[in-house]
């Protein structure tokens, strides 16, 4: 299985962040997560497609978009032309989910659903077949540095069960989880079926990225 880790630069030094960027790549990152709020859809205010786009040059891994906005049409158009690789979006956000992954397909990017602690996996039912990932959160979206919601577990084992059932070929639709991943719960989490882990203050609220990183590592190559 390949295991992909995302960083999720809300947790870093916004003041300094081409480095940051530069830095966990540097360190091992695959993905960089990029998290866009509102104060709307849920209750803070972080970065748009212009900090998408200063990010841009300065990292050749993909940009995965996690859109905590609403409505989420009208703002699909510009991430895709401030470099974003994968857009993923709240069924709860957007009127017409299939339309809305269509957009963010006609735009080139990859699409994901994402799904809060309380959002059934009924609306996987019948767009399963044209996402590229699915996006569980173990925590309420909002903020970075709190505490992973055991009940994700279940959440993922299901979706991992269905994505499997779905005859996709194996690694087509990435499975992720997002919020209160560490080092110390990352191996679990992979056993309920991720592949892909975001991370946000597990990897910027330590001093050496590397490190941290490698340890998320071995931690899944161990389970
Ligand atoms: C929460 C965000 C997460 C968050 C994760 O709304 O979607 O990406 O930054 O932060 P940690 O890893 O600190 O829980
Ligand atoms: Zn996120």
């Amino acid at each position: 299985m390949k295991y992909r880790i995302g960083p999720s630069i809300l947790s870093a030094d916004f003041a300094r962040l081409g480095d940051e960027v530069k830095s966990v790549v540097a360190a091992g990152a695959d993905i960089i997560h990029f998290d866009v709020m509102d104060n709307h859809y849920v209750p803070n205010l972080t970065i748009g497609p212009l900090v998408c786009e200063a990010i841009r040059p300065h990292v050749q891994v993909p940009i995965d978009v996690h859109l905590m906005v609403k409505p989420v049409d009208r703002i699909v158009p510009d991430f895709a032309r401030a470099g974003a690789n994968i857009i993923s979006f709240h069924p709860e956000a957007s009127d017409h989910i299939d339309r809305t992954i269509g957009l963010i397909h006609e735009h080139g990017c990859k699409a994901g659903l994402v799904f809060n602690p309380g959002t059934p996996l009924h609306y996987l039912d019948h767009v399963l077949d044209k996402l590229d990932l699915v996006l569980i959160m173990s925590v309420n979206p909002g903020f970075g540095g709190q505490k992973f919601i055991p009940e994700a577990l279940k959440k993922l084992a299901a979706v991992r069960q269905k994505i499997d059932a779905s005859g996709r070929a194996p690694g087509d639709v990435w499975l992720e989880i997002d919020g209160g991943v560490k080092i110390d719960n990352i191996a679990e989490i992979a056993r309920a079926g991720a592949d892909t882990f975001v991370a946000g203050s597990a990897i910027f609220d330590t001093k050496d990225y590397k490190a941290t990183i490698a340890a998320m590592r071995a931690a899944l190559a161990a389970y």
